[in-house]
């Protein structure tokens, strides 16, 4: 752009570094790409406990003064900053309905279990997968893996995938089957997955902060795994008076990954483990770990069992957009499909 294109502020002469242009919102992903902030500020303005623009707009520019050791000029210049960033988070309601018009679906490998969730697993949304031990949350992920990879007339998005990885349960040979079995090339589909293997939840943090960086760099990102999302919070906050900091913790996580989801327009897939509810007498005597702050965020829950002859069923719950329902499919060494009419009867 043109400097006399450029809109001027009062303060424009306090860092000669950046323009004073106002941006758009989504040029500014992360904090650290606000003018005059930079990676090494960033870290430290998370420190002070802003962890992104939002939060960053309704700071004390004086705190912010001591504690990233700046100029005030600065400090005010980065809040106004954010601040006028976050203005952007309004849209009209036809915009909304134009940013709904280009979500997209991977398809999950079974039609009854895509006809459930509207036609498969949605980009700019949460799908949160609980259920038990071997009900099949991690299956369902290594499938998408390999289904967003596909053409669209086959249920892909011709895309890539993150996975973050917090048991240790990524398995490349699966990947590597279920990409031959839908034609791909089982090396290549590897390739198009990045794995980060997350070995505590203060790393799980951190790589979820990493993954704009990586969209940036591989733009055909369109799916983000997160298998499993609790595993390291429930392991690490085991028996201490700490639940309100672990729910904070994974609060942040959830709405960054909500924001990852709707800015890039990428789908995001997080599994749950269910713990036993001694205290449920009615009904199921499971909850998803995380309890509310999970349901909260997530667009579709999907509460995963094993039913009939080793099938799975899957719930949809609490859906705001969808009615109610259940699928059956089945997970095969072939992946995920549908219920051959055979073995229904
Ligand atoms: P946890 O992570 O332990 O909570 O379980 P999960 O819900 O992630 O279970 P997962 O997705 O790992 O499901 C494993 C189940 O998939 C197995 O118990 C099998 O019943 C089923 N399955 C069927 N065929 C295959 C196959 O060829 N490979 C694998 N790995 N699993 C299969
Ligand atoms: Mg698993």
């Amino acid at each position: 752009m043109e400097e006399d294109e450029i809109e001027h502020t009062e303060e424009e002469n306090d860092n000669e570094e950046t323009t004073e242009e106002i941006h758009s919102d989504f040029e500014y992903k992360d904090i650290k790409d606000l003018p005059g902030v930079g990676s090494t500020i960033a870290s430290k303005i998370r420190n002070a406990g802003y962890q992104d623009i939002i939060a960053l707009a309704t700071a004390n520019p004086l705190v912010l003064v001591e504690a990233c050791g700046i100029g005030e000029p600065t400090a005010r210049k980065i809040v106004a900053e954010a601040r006028e960033a976050s203005k952007m988070n309004f849209m009209s309601g036809l915009e909304f309905e134009d940013k709904r018009k280009s979500v997209q679906r991977i398809s999950t490998g079974s039609e009854a279990l895509n006809i459930l969730l509207g036609g498969g697993v949605e980009t700019q949304s949460i799908t949160e997968c609980y259920g038990e031990y071997g009900s099949g949350k991690s299956q369902l992920a290594f499938q998408l893996s390999v289904n967003v990879q596909l053409p669209l007339e086959k249920g892909g998005l011709e895309g890539h995938a993150i996975w973050i990885d917090t048991e240790g349960t990524f398995r490349p040979a699966r990947i590597e089957q279920l990409a031959a079995v839908k034609g791909l090339d089982p090396k290549q589909a590897l390739q198009n997955i990045k794995i980060g293997r997350a070995y505590s939840s203060d790393h799980q943090v951190l790589l979820v902060d990493k993954i704009p960086e990586l969209i940036n760099a591989d733009p055909k990102i369109k799916l983000i795994v997160v298998d499993s999302m609790m595993a390291l919070f429930r392991a690490e906050y085991v028996g201490r008076g700490t639940l309100a900091d672990r729910q904070q913790k994974v609060n942040v996580v959830l709405h960054n990954l909500q924001r990852l989801a709707d800015r890039f327009n990428v789908a995001v897939y997080i599994t749950n483990q269910v713990m036993a509810r001694p205290d449920v007498m009615f009904g199921d005597p499971t909850a998803a770990v995380g309890g509310h702050i999970i349901g909260h965020v997530a667009t579709y829950r999907i509460y995963l069992r094993k039913g009939k002859k080793g099938s799975r069923v899957a719930k949809l719950v609490d859906s705001p957009s969808l009615p109610e329902g259940e699928a059956s499919f089945e997970i095969t060494s072939n992946g995920i499909m549908d219920i051959e009419e055979e073995k229904k009867k």
